[in-house]
């Protein structure tokens, strides 16, 4: 497909290159590749606002992206200007969500994907989404940090466009994030809590606060809060992981690439970017789906466990706090059927069987 047929498609309207097309390094000729990213909710979390003692707690649903994660924003951007330049081919390495959308954005605008992926180590959900889009997908048998030098490698010496977070247009594309927080909200919030795994979406939130700020959209800039798991903590300790391992396998990265962004995000913001452990995610992870209704992925309750393993003391009274929720639940669910014990009572077909267990229930 050429990129005036992508540019004169029917669905070609809306999403973050049409809402924040003033903000993106895009012009008339950049295609309007979208499936309809970005607007995602933000809900108030009642039960966060009583642990920390925030006035208001918000969670930013970034889950609810079209493929399920925060990478859509990033990829329409990415794969637009992947096209604009004459592109036929995407390729990316990633623990999952990067790979299911730059395997969606590629089939939307009849480009090919490669994805890199650690073998066994990526939820089920996500290879799925990258088949049924039908990327060709290598398995890698080696961590993401392997697979992203070959990435970065292959797309110097093949005319694939490498679609990763280190392409800038990624990180412009996420930054609409932030935006949005301040556009419903009317402001920047105090503290933006946010999970940190390749250091591209901490990067891109505070270039898009920044951004806002310097252009009196907001008055504040928000301290950024980075969340790492503590076995995969590489910008808590200060040198890369070699063997990063954490069941929150989207952010099982020991050598994040946008590391001087993190670092930059966390000391411009006079933030901090901490480690919570497994236990700790799992916990937020269960009260995020059994509390509040939200069903994410391990790797995004990491940033509500780093708000209450700072903050569970009720510490931010007078307040206001964001949370990124980066990706979807459903995306992992042999995850939530291993940690979350399901309520399940077997019984026969009649009618009375049924009864007398909600009856029970009720009681
Ligand atoms: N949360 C989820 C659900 C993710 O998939 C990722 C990264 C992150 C948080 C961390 O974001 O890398 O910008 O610091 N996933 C990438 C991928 C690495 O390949 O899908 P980051």
């Amino acid at each position: 497909m050429t990129s005036s047929a992508v540019r004169s498609e029917p669905w070609a309207s809306g999403g973050v290159l049409e809402r924040y097309a003033d903000w993106l390094p895009i012009d008339a000729s950049t295609p309007r590749v979208s499936l309809g990213e970005g607007s995602t909710p933000l809900v108030r979390a009642r039960s966060l606002e009583r642990a920390t003692g925030a006035d208001e707690v918000w969670l930013k649903l970034e889950m609810c992206n079209p493929t399920g994660s925060f990478k859509d924003r990033g990829m329409a951007v990415a794969v637009a200007k992947a096209i604009e330049q004459g592109a036929t081919a995407v390729l990316c390495a990633s623990t999952g969500n990067t790979s299911a959308s730059a395997a969606a954005y590629a089939a939307r605008c009849g480009l090919r994907a490669f994805v890199l992926v650690p073998e066994g180590r990526i939820a089920k959900g996500k290879l799925a989404q990258a088949a049924a889009h039908g990327a060709k997908i290598l398995a890698v048998d080696g961590n993401f940090d392997d697979a992203l030098r070959s990435a970065q490698r292959l797309t110097e010496h093949l005319p694939v466009a490498l679609v990763n977070s280190v392409n800038p247009y990624r990180i412009d594309g996420q930054k609409t994030a932030a935006m949005e927080i301040v556009d419903e909200l009317g402001d920047a919030p105090d503290l933006h809590c946010i999970p940190v795994g390749n250091a591209g979406n901490i990067t891109a939130y505070w270039r898009g606060y920044r951004e806002y700020f310097q252009a009196e959209r907001s008055s504040k800039h928000p301290r950024m809060l980075g969340v790492q798991a503590a076995g995969a903590a590489p910008l808590v300790l200060g040198r890369p992981v070699e063997q990063p391992e954490t069941i929150a396998t989207a952010i099982r990265i020991g050598s994040p690439a946008s590391w001087d962004g993190a670092v930059a995000a966390r000391d411009e913001s006079r933030g901090a970017i901490i480690a919570v452990g497994d236990d700790e995610i799992l916990h937020a992870y269960r009260t995020l789906a059994g509390e509040e209704g939200v069903f994410c992925e391990p790797a995004s309750a990491a940033s509500v466990a780093g708000l209450l393993s700072r903050h569970g003391d009720g510490s931010l009274a007078g307040r206001r706090v964001v949370c990124t929720i980066t990706g979807h639940g459903l995306k992992d669910p042999e995850r939530a059927i291993e940690s979350i014990q399901a309520d399940v009572v077997e019984i026969g077909p009649e009618y009375e069987e049924a009864e007398a267990v909600i009856r029970e229930g009720l009681a």
